[in-house]
């Protein structure tokens, strides 16, 4: 059985059927500055609601916020990346960048203390975002069990987060999210007030905001989205969003957390990228290198191609793997190779900076 909840994502993922069951719109023709990006130009962020509003702000230089999370757990690996490729572009677009570590959530979804997710957060998650590029200076980067120091900041949180309450039901939550206990229930509302609260006067005031998220977390969104229309004490502008493809995991299955071989980490050295691509990647090529020769292989389905879409910017070199590649020209293991090398030259770039990064990550949460 497949299935798409915030809480667990199961089986092969249809993303055309999930852009007409859960009512979202493919992305289309989009501005130049967002097709220079590989994850728009090539689909990899795929739907949205109500991103009209954010490219009008664009155009038109008015102030957006762009707002997103992190659930902190397990190792940052290759598919989280992509979330915070995205924090970086909007921050470089001039967003006001909100970011919330999903700490009580963790605490209700997965029974994490909240001393392990700030642990996680800040060695994994928040290092690497700095190590990427992001300036944690500015932007509001804050964990959900501690909104601000500020108590004007803070009361403002937690009293929308409140409020939000009277304005959905029990049976939404339950039509919504599946299973559903009292912690996810507030784990929702929590989420809604993080979407949200970047428009209260104690924060940046009205103004549209772009949520990037997995597809998985659209019933958050449609429950913040009715609450939105509902709730009178506020006048919010309605959340935009937009929703990118998972990475597939090495072993062509789901990427996953629990499974040290169906991801690379940021944190995985030269010799372990190897090893890994090697031993797990999925290959789409033939059994043996005569047959590879003479029929080709299927990239659609070879995960170190798959891989490459997402991490090999020139579009004339990628389509030249493709071709050859399915000519038969390109063995697995040499594809294998260029993916290997791509992903050392990429991670270690980063690893370069992770030392610096994490410093700065202790010094923002005074560690
Ligand atoms: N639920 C998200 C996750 O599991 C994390 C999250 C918390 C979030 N608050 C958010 C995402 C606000 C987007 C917007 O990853």
């Amino acid at each position: 059985m497949n299935q798409v909840t915030p809480w667990e994502v199961k089986g092969d993922i249809d993303y055309d059927k999930l852009i007409k069951e859960f009512g979202i719109k493919e992305l289309k023709e989009l501005p130049k500055e967002f097709n220079d990006n590989v994850l728009f130009r090539r689909k990899k962020i795929f739907a949205h609601r109500d991103m009209q509003r954010i490219l009008e702000a664009i155009r038109d230089k008015k102030p957006f916020a762009m707002m997103t999370g992190l659930m902190p757990t397990g190792k940052f690996h290759i598919g989280h990346a992509i979330l915070a490729q995205q924090m970086i572009f909007y921050q470089k677009l001039g967003a006001k960048v909100y970011i919330a570590v999903a700490d009580v959530e963790a605490y209700h979804a997965r029974g994490q203390s909240l001393e392990e997710s700030k642990k996680i957060a800040i060695e994994e998650y928040i290092t690497n975002y700095i190590a990427m590029g992001l300036d944690v200076k500015k932007c509001e980067l804050y964990f959900q069990s501690n909104r601000s120091n500020d108590s004007k900041k803070s009361n403002a949180f937690y009293r929308l987060q409140n409020l939000l309450a009277g304005h959905v039901t029990f049976n939404e939550f339950k039509a919504v999210y599946g299973e559903i206990t009292p912690g996810k229930m507030l784990s929702g509302l929590m989420q809604a007030a993080d979407m949200l609260h970047a428009q209260l006067p104690e924060f940046e005031g009205t103004m549209p905001v772009i949520v990037p998220v997995g597809v998985d977390q659209d019933p958050h969104l449609r429950l913040a989205r009715d609450m939105t229309k509902r709730i009178k004490a506020y006048k919010f502008v309605q959340l935009s969003s937009t929703y990118h493809v998972f990475v597939p995991g090495l072993n062509g299955g789901k990427m996953s957390a629990s499974d040290p071989n169906s991801y690379i980490a940021l944190t995985d050295d030269a010799k372990t990228i190897k090893k890994k691509v090697n031993k797990y990647a999925f290959s789409g090529g033939k059994e043996t290198v005569e047959e590879h020769r003479e029929k080709g292989g299927d990239p659609d389905i070879d995960v170190s191609y798959q891989w490459l879409t997402f991490f090999e910017e020139d579009d004339d070199k990628l389509k030249e793997i493709y071709d050859k590649y399915k000519a038969g020209d390109l063995l697995s293991g040499e594809l294998k190779a260029i993916l290997i090398e791509k992903l050392t030259e990429t991670i270690g770039g980063y690893q370069s900076k992770r030392t610096e990064a994490q410093k700065t990550a202790e010094k923002l949460f005074k560690i």
